[in-house]
């Protein structure tokens, strides 16, 4: 089946943000012993691949993407040893291991940067972005910092200003240098010697600046409401024609290695994000496509979002899916917890790679911070608008006991108060709750070459109902996802079919005419019989 599409091609991504997974040692931080305690669940569900973000050591300014060290893990995580002990586990079950890599920019107590900073002669000076100020004293220019306020900061000690994309913690390293590239090239080759199986690289689409430093414009879409960041719009800042050359260059590394993958964090339109691919497919194998988060909830918008990327790859560019991530709120707490299953539906019945984020099989919704447990710097910057992170950062909850049995300690954000119905172990144990649901999807999908490696036909809406048909040899399948919550029907295209799954899963196996009708908040996989 499919045997031609390589792992990254056929299998799931699943996310996991490693502070919220599990909590072995009972500080209330999850650590990679605790993951490891866990990795049958990934197996139980049947996801084939795991990404999990930073585990470097870090000051945790922004929780592990302001690195110190990239070769090395953060001591609340674990040592290298039990690195070793992860990739040797997930292998053992057939799962792949995906780093995150952060080479925009590195911690200010990075040691490059602390020497960087030390004099205007150090070697490593121009290992990150240093300006003089303007004229009249200030920021050499209007860059902003994604997290709120100036991208540059002032260093009293040099006389000159560094750059910033996100918080002053976090120097943009210099790309267009050289030994900058050849530095963390190295530390790539180190992970992948050590076995990692690819590397999920952060904001990929910032790598370089525009070396005549000229003004953003102003964004005239400006609202307010919307984070002050896009007061500008980052035409000088990101996705520079020169930023292909350096994915390029991380590509080769990986390639120099056996079936690696690289994928790149990438927030832009779809006519930019699949030039992410490369001209001749050297670029990224995977530029991550957020379309399902960005876009709204509506059968019209989601047609027209998967035939516009469909049309816009590149000849044989792989096409990928992502639900939700660290950075976005939760697909339960976007769509509400009865669409989040048409929306499991959806993840995993499109054409291509999807990636689920922990927690997302289980329903869970953003958990609800209090002021006073703020963790996050970008909400702290940048407070009262909803650009906090934690809600969709908080731990797993594996069963009904105590913080969800996470941790015997006092979680580093608090849990949900649902965890007695939404965790692992009720859920489990529920043959029609959303956990089951995933499962059945994922199996369905994983046996199904129409699902695995099938093409398109016909993505269309049907007032509220978001149909496609998926083909493989022969074989055809429909998905009909009601998108709303009053019932709808639609007419079956080969006249009669089977429904295959539904997703309030009590319905397998019934044979329908040339009508499906479908209820509120439903979603169905038919396979058709007619001709
Ligand atoms: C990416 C990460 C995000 C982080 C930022 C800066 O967008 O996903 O969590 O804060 O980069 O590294
Ligand atoms: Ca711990």
């Amino acid at each position: 089946m499919g045997d031609d599409h390589l792992w990254w091609q056929r299998e799931i991504i699943y996310q996991i943000y490693p502070r919220s997974f599990m909590d072995r040692n009972g500080d209330g931080i999850g650590d990679l012993p605790g993951l490891i305690d866990r990795l049958d669940h990934l197996v139980w569900l049947g996801v084939g691949a795991v990404w999990l973000s930073p585990i470097y050591p870090s000051p945790m300014a922004d929780f592990g993407y302001d690195v110190a060290d990239f070769t090395g893990i953060h001591p609340i995580f674990g040592t290298l040893g039990d690195f070793d002990r992860l990739i040797e586990e997930t292998h053992a079950r057939g799962l792949k291991l995906i780093l995150d890599l952060v080479p925009n920019h590195s911690s200010d107590q990075h040691p490059w940067f602390i020497e960087s900073r030390s004099s205007r002669s150090n070697a490593r000076r121009d290992w990150y972005i240093w300006r003089d100020p303007a004229r009249n004293g200030g920021p050499p220019n209007n860059w902003l910092s994604v997290f709120g306020g100036s991208g540059w900061q002032w260093d009293e000690a040099t006389g000159q200003y560094y750059y910033h994309a996100f918080l002053k913690e976090q120097p943009d390293l210099n790309w267009r240098n050289p030994k900058v590239r050849d530095a963390m090239h190295d530390a790539m080759r180190f992970w992948l010697d050590r076995g990692v199986d690819g590397f999920r690289v952060d904001v990929i689409w910032h790598l370089i600046k525009d070396d005549r430093w000229r003004d953003n414009p102003l964004n005239p879409g400006f609202a307010p409401g919307m984070s002050p960041y896009n007061r500008l719009l980052p035409v000088y800042t990101a996705d520079r024609p020169e930023v292909l050359d350096v994915v390029a260059g991380l590509r080769r590394v990986v390639d120099a290695y056996d079936e690696r993958v690289l994928i790149g964090e990438i927030y832009l339109p779809i006519e930019r994000l699949v030039a992410y691919y490369g001209e001749d497919l050297e670029g990224a194998h995977l530029p991550f496509n957020f379309q399902l988060i960005l876009s709204a909830w509506d059968a019209q918008d989601i047609a027209a979002l998967i035939r516009e990327y469909e049309a816009a790859l590149p000849p044989g560019g792989w096409p990928n899916w992502v639900l939700g991530n660290h950075d976005n709120h939760r697909i339960a707490s976007r769509v509400g917890p009865a669409q989040a299953r048409v929306a499991a539906m959806l993840l995993l019945t499109l054409r291509g790679t999807p990636t689920m984020y922990y927690g997302d099989e289980l329903g869970m919704p953003d958990v609800p911070i209090p002021p006073e447990l703020v963790q996050d710097p970008y909400e702290k910057n940048v407070p009262g608008i909803g650009v906090g992170r934690d809600p969709a950062r908080t731990p797993m909850p594996w069963n009904a006991a105590r913080n969800g049995g996470f941790t015997t300690g006092k979680p580093w954000l608090p849990l949900g108060d649902d965890v007695a119905q939404i965790n692992v172990e009720s859920e489990r144990h529920d043959p029609t709750s959303i956990l089951s649901l995933n499962r059945a999807l994922i199996a369905l999908r994983q046996s199904d070459p129409a699902l695995t490696c099938g093409g398109y036909a016909q993505v269309e809406p049907h007032g509220p109902v978001l149909t496609y048909l998926r083909e493989h040899g022969g074989r055809r399948l429909l998905i009909a996802l009601n998108l709303t919550s009053g019932p709808a029907t639609v007419r079956l295209p080969a006249g009669t079919g089977k429904v295959l799954l539904s997703t309030h899963l009590d319905r397998g196996g019934s044979a329908e005419g040339d009508a499906l009708e479908l209820r509120a908040d439903e979603g169905v996989i038919v396979e058709l019989t007619g001709t």
